[in-house]
């Protein structure tokens, strides 16, 4: 197979990830709208369409992101690499360009967004940083437990009684 950066199937999946993610907003977004209009019986059919479109993004995240390889401390450290993106990279330059055309309200999206990101970048590294603090602690509490079998397996070899 080939690895993950090449392979045409994960560039694939990426791209579709990404379709079946926006089905599912613009679908939430639709049904609200059809409900201001009125049209309730609709905005029903999008809503159980959005849910699908979920359990179908979520299929893709499985192959692209297998649950035995993330840990909590993966999970939040891919977070925050993707939010530090968004504001330190994507974002500004959109925000170049949306100048560039003048569409001051996409400016003025952008300027949004680049504070929100950065407040989730910082958020999510806060709860890594205390996320590594207490598997450090639940490190050490392990390495004391090893340490006491290891003892007690010395104590056994030499003929001593464990206790
Ligand atoms: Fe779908
Ligand atoms: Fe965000």
């Amino acid at each position: 197979m080939a690895d993950n950066k090449t392979s045409v199937t994960i560039q694939n999946l990426e791209a579709a990830f990404a379709g079946e993610s926006m089905a599912n907003r613009k679908y939430l977004y639709f049904a609200r709208r059809a409900r201001e209009l009125g049209a309730d019986d609709v905005a029903a059919v999008f809503e159980s369409t959005a849910e699908q479109e979920t359990a179908h993004a979520f299929g893709h995240l499985e192959l692209l992101y297998p649950s035995s390889e993330l840990t909590v401390e993966r999970m939040l450290e891919m977070a925050v690499e993707g939010e530090t993106y968004e504001y330190t990279e994507m974002y500004p330059k959109f925000r170049h360009l949306a100048m560039e055309e003048g569409n001051t309200a996409a400016v003025k999206e952008m300027d949004e967004q680049i504070e929100e990101s950065r407040e989730h970048a910082e958020m999510f590294q806060a709860v890594l940083a205390k996320a590594a603090k207490r598997f450090a602690a639940l490190a050490k509490v392990e390495e004391r437990h090893a340490g006491h079998y290891q003892d007690a397996l010395d104590a056994v070899k030499a003929g001593k009684s464990a206790a």
